[in-house]
């Protein structure tokens, strides 16, 4: 599907710019990237974006990831223009419970073999609830599961719990009075990007698109690895361990 057709469609609904509604798409039809997940969709504005590029590309999947509560918040709803577009075949819908963070725990356990987590996305656009610790945790999981060349992408790069204060008390669950000054007045994607990103062995190409809020990074190194484990205790270490234990037993600790 051409990006004018799709955005004929879903281009007056938030959240996503048209700007970037381009990029992604040219992304992947330039990247031919197959695998891709996002976490948090919304409207699923951007999930069909992406969705459309698949088409145009004619193959590919995307695992989009949100939580069950905002299920009612948004309409139309991801499923409706997912629908409406004639996309749906390309997207896997997940709501869950607790956040992304736990569906990525979920993630790494199945493609974990050997004690190797295989990586398996070529990009993963990061739009959830900007905040340092959930999205922090969130980086260093999806690092798990993305490929050698893949892309990640952040939304919000200079959004702040004080510039939201203007329209609620409370986002994504955390109250902003809750949280110390700091947490309150500097943007959590910014820190995440500039200290957790920028600096990790794996990304080495960045991109920023200020007025659009956006912050991109390319993994240039792979995570792989191999790797022997020697176990050392030998049975005189077994035989003082299990003493210990008795031990601490019989002493009630
Ligand atoms: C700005 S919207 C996403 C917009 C979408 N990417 C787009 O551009 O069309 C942010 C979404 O993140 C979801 N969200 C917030 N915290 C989350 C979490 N911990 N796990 C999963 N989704 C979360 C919200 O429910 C909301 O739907």
């Amino acid at each position: 599907m051409k990006f004018q057709e799709i955005y004929s469609i879903v281009g007056s609904v938030p959240f996503i710019t048209k700007k970037n509604g381009r990029f992604l798409y040219d992304l992947i039809l330039r990247e031919k990237i197959t695998n891709i997940i996002e976490l948090g969709f919304a409207h699923g504005t951007a999930t069909c974006y992406m969705a459309a590029a698949l088409h145009e590309l004619g193959e590919g999947s995307i695992t989009s990831v949100d939580l069950i509560e905002a299920r009612d918040s948004f309409r139309p709803s991801a499923e409706e223009q997912l629908e409406k577009t004639g996309l749906s075949k390309f997207v896997d819908l997940v709501r869950t419970q607790t956040g992304y963070t736990w569906f990525l725990h979920d993630d790494i356990v199945r493609n974990t073999k050997n004690h190797i987590c295989n990586e398996v996305y070529d990009l993963c656009i990061i739009d959830g609830p900007k905040n340092w610790t959930i999205d922090g945790a969130a980086f260093f999981l999806i690092d798990k599961l993305l490929k050698k060349n893949s892309w990640i992408i952040f939304d919000d790069y200079d959004w702040t719990y004080t510039s939201a204060d203007k329209l609620r008390n409370s986002t994504d669950g955390i109250t902003h009075r809750s949280l110390s000054k700091d947490e309150q007045e500097i943007p959590h994607i910014r820190e995440i990007f500039e200290l957790l990103v920028k600096q990790h062995p794996h990304y080495g190409e960045f991109l920023l698109f200020p007025v659009d809020n956006w912050a991109i990074a390319q993994k240039t190194v792979s995570g792989d690895k191999t790797y022997i484990i020697d176990y050392r205790d030998t049975t005189k270490d077994l035989i003082v361990k299990i003493f210990y234990r008795v031990y601490r037993m019989l002493k009630g600790r």
